[in-house]
Formats: C-alpha cells, structure tokens, sequence
C-alpha cells in the first residue's frame, strides 16, 4: 500500500448536503402576495461536502466556502459585506455554529444569478451539509428558517418558494407559509430552459413589482389575483397531462408578468423563438429582468428542436424531463 505523498491534494469528502434547482412553471410575483404558485424542482442542483481543518492551528480559522464553477467564488466567513458570506453567517448562527476550522466545497452544476434559485440551492446545500457533520436533527421546519435567514440575505423579504423547491425537488404547488403540496405527474413534463440574459436583483425585481401595484393598486391587484386563478387550472392541468391548456396558461402568465413590469426585451425575444419552434407555452421564469425562460415541449423530438431554436439568443440551454 502506498500512503499519499506530502503534496498530495486532500481527499475530497463525500457530499453531506444535496439541493435541486428550481424554474416556476406559474406564478412568480404572485406567490410574494399570497397566491399559489406552481413550480418545479430541476435535479441539476448543488452538493456541498466539509473538511476539517487540515492543521490543529487552523482550527480557530473563519469557515471558508469555496465553488469552484462560479468563477472560483472563495469567502470566509468573517468577510465583512459580501453578500454570501452574510448568508454563510445566517446559516452557521440559526443553527447555533461558528463553523471555525471547517472549509465547504461546493459543487454547483447550475450557474448563479440567473433565475434559477441558485442561492436558495446555496442554502439548502450549505445547510444540510453543516447539519449532517454536526448531527443536528433537520425537519423541514428548521431547514425552512435556517434558509430563510439566508434568503433575506439576498432577496430582502422572499416568498420562501426557492429553498422550499430546492429542498423538496419534483413538482409542487406551493403557498407562502410555506405550505408544499407535491403533485404527481401522469406523463413526463419535458421542458426547456433558456438563459437569455444576465439575471437581475431579485429583490430590486419585488421591490419594482411592489411599488408598480401601490402606484396602480386598482389594476395589478385583479391581476395578482388572475396569476394566483391560472396556477390552480395550470394544477389541473399539469396532473391531467393537459400540456395545450398548460402551455396556454403558461403563455397568459408571461402577459401578465409583463403587466407587472418585469420582462424585458430579451425575455421577450426568447419566449418568442420558443414559441415559434413549437413550444405549447412560454414565459419568463423567476424574478425577471433578466435570467431565463421556461418552455414546455410536446415530447422529446419537439423539445431538443426547441432548444436547438434556443442556442441562437441563450448562453446556456437545458432540457430536464420530469417523470
Ligand atoms: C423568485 O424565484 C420568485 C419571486 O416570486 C420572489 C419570491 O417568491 O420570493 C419573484
């Protein structure tokens, strides 16, 4: 047997703590006032696995978190303003941490910052992974607020859908609370998702939705309510492999979201090529003002020509099935 040499990188520890990403079928904005939303947990997520420290002199060192896919992104956690390491402070203090010694690796197969719940997966994985190598029990109650303490970190006052969705993964309605109903599928729900643009602040994207509503309160409310409507047929729709009705809802959600002021030109631009290569439905997913389109494809054949039509106007293109 032959024993490491002195530069031989540490062995990589196994992964303690997994999250999915998430893309909303129905009912972003929405949600934030209390409608249903209908969402999806996508299995490219994240995994997060903890070192020791590698020497007892280390062991009073700030906890460092390293991912390495999203340009190498290294913070401790005693750095003072950037937004993850405050996120990597919420967590460690809601589970009573300081976390000294330890260095999370995470590896993220979804980029960041695009509407695709990235943080919240962030959370989620960061969350379990310290909870599994400390021993502290998790229910859902508690990954809840630990996250949540994350989120608002990044979003200001979040619905709580993203790191519900992450965690949960599948397909589920959803209600600020949080209150998770997952929801079976008859047939495969094959989608693609398009990153048309960078992704913009989420918490600018609420704050611009919430101060549209108070400046048109007559307006947007009825159309918060008409978002909140849709989810519950799109529901119906999803459990009875109804995609035309789905893909028309779908279709309806984008107009509104553009209502309430959160599309943009490129958003638009894609959501049309989808369209036109054969989508059911199209609209942005997330926040908006930037990030991704979902669409819903007919079958297999029609979604790879989707996002195939895609490819032209988005940097990245994935097309998960849901079983
Ligand atoms: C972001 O993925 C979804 C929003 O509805 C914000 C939220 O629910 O916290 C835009």
């Amino acid at each position: 047997m032959t024993s490491p040499s002195a530069s031989s990188p540490p062995p990589l520890s196994p992964p303690l703590g997994l999250s999915s990403s998430k893309v909303l079928l129905l009912g972003e904005h929405a949600v934030v006032y209390g409608q249903p939303a209908l969402a999806v947990g996508i299995p490219q997520g994240l995994s997060a696995s903890i070192s020791p420290p590698a020497d007892p002199l280390l062991s009073s060192a700030p906890c460092r978190l390293l991912v390495p896919t999203w340009s190498n992104l290294s913070v401790h956690s005693d750095q003072p303003d950037a937004p993850v390491a405050l996120a990597l402070r919420a967590i460690l203090s809601a589970l009573g941490l300081s976390g000294h010694g330890l260095t999370i690796h995470v590896d993220a197969q979804i980029p960041p910052g695009v509407g695709l719940g990235s943080s919240a997966s962030l959370a989620v994985a960061l969350t379990r992974a310290l909870a599994t190598y400390h021993n502290i029990p998790l229910d859902f109650a508690t990954l809840d607020r630990v996250c949540m303490a994350a989120e608002r970190v990044f979003h200001g006052a979040p619905s709580g859908i993203d790191h519900s969705v992450a965690a949960s993964g599948g397909v589920v309605r959803f209600l600020k609370g949080p209150i998770l109903e997952p929801l079976s599928l008859a047939s495969p729900l094959h989608l693609v998702i398009g990153v048309a643009a960078p992704g913009a602040s989420t918490h600018l994207m609420v704050s611009g939705v919430r101060a549209r509503v108070e400046r048109q309160p007559k307006i947007l409310h009825p159309i918060i309510q008409t978002i909140g409507s849709l989810v519950d047929l799109g529901v119906a729709a999803l459990q009875t492999s109804n995609w035309t009705t789905l893909g028309e809802l779908m279709d309806i959600n984008h107009g509104l979201l553009c209502a309430l002021g959160v599309s943009t030109a490129p958003l638009d631009q894609a959501v049309y090529i989808a369209r036109a290569a054969g989508a059911l439905g199209a609209k942005l997913t997330g926040a908006g003002g930037g990030g991704c389109i979902v669409a819903l494809a007919q079958d297999p054949p029609s979604q790879h020509h989707i996002a195939t039509a895609l490819h032209t106007v988005c940097n990245e293109v994935l097309c998960p099935t849901l079983t």
